[in-house]
């Protein structure tokens, strides 16, 4: 079975809330490129995501809210964040900010980070959706890994129709590329991703811009543009049993103090990762991991495990 695509009417918005509060994933137009949307604050809708697309590893995803009062219920603005925001939201400009305590952002969805990024889309489609669904969405671009971004449904449906519940049709994107990103964090502001809104529209409003060489999907120094979470505690892969005095993160038959997936359910395992991992290194200073069979999500699983292991 293939996805429906239905114009944005009023019933076909209700549809696509009713599905995302359940955990399912509905293909959204925004003003850049079609997202992929997904229930920012559940993990397990989040796994499904990154299967869906294929990605081979967990990058963090972009946060979707209707305005930016509800971004400052999930990330912190320093007032020259808050005047991007209002110069540039609804629009294409993404922000990545310190979470808050109360983010419902969850961790997959950060892959792990404590910071966010987050914009608020311009598209009448995607602002009726974030009404409706009244919380974050994150919505990466809706094509596989490695494949163009779509700027029409009929591209969403072509790459991704038999394995998501919804595409809405908002007809072809108006930018047609991704958003711009930003670190808005510290007193200088650094452009990550490039995209439609330009350094120079950004300098009249916060002065002090610095470029990052290259784009972030594709950094120039790897897990330098973009911190990989990383634990204190000492991980060692492909274990069967703890270290004296250490924790022991099982899969499967293979038990632990705490348990990815005890069905061996990759799904649920990378819903689990990085929420055990912290819960885990605030306890204990080694950390043994049982093998995860490397398919599927086992693949950007054992990825992420293994950077977590290298530093
Ligand atoms: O235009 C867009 O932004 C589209 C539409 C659908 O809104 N969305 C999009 O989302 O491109 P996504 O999730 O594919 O973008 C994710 C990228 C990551 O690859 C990473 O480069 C950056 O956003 N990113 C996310 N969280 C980050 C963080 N905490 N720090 C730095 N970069 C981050
Ligand atoms: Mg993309």
């Amino acid at each position: 079975m293939t996805a429906p695509i239905l114009p944005p009417t009023e019933q076909a918005i209700e549809r696509a809330v009713r599905i995302l509060r359940g955990g399912g994933l509905v293909a959204i137009p925004t003003e850049t490129v079609y997202g992929l949307a997904a229930d920012a604050s559940n993990p397990v809708a989040v796994a499904r995501l990154y299967d869906v697309k294929g990605r081979p590893s967990f990058n963090p995803l972009i946060a979707h809210v209707s305005s930016l009062q509800s971004a400052e219920i999930e990330g912190q603005f320093s007032n020259r964040a808050k005047d991007l925001a209002s110069t540039f939201w609804p629009g294409p400009l993404t922000q990545v900010v310190n979470t808050t305590q109360q983010t419902k952002v969850c961790d997959l969805a950060r892959a792990g980070l404590s910071t966010l990024a987050i914009r608020v889309p311009a598209h009448p489609a995607a602002r009726s959706v974030l009404a409706g669904f009244g919380g974050p969405l994150v919505a990466p671009s809706a094509n596989p890994s490695g494949r163009l971004s779509p700027t029409e449904a009929r591209h969403v449906s072509a790459d991704l129709g038999k394995h998501i519940d919804l595409i809405l049709d908002g007809g072809s994107c108006e930018i047609g590329l991704e958003s711009t990103i930003v670190d808005a964090r510290a007193d200088h502001l650094t452009i990550l991703r490039h995209g439609i809104v330009t350094a120079d529209q950004i300098e009249e409003v916060w002065p002090s811009v610095e470029y990052s060489e290259g784009n972030s999907d594709a950094p120039s120094a790897p897990g330098q543009l973009l911190r990989h979470y990383a634990p204190d505690a000492r991980l060692s892969l492909d274990q069967t049993e703890p270290t004296a005095g250490g924790a022991m993160l099982g899969f499967g038959p293979i038990d632990g103090t705490l348990n990815l997936s005890r069905s061996a359910n990759l799904l649920e395992a990378a819903a689990n990762l990085f929420s055990m991992l912290r819960t885990l290194d605030r306890t204990y200073d080694t950390i043994a991991v049982a093998p995860i069979p490397p398919e599927g999500l086992g693949l950007a699983i054992n990825d992420r495990l293994r950077r977590a292991a290298a530093d």
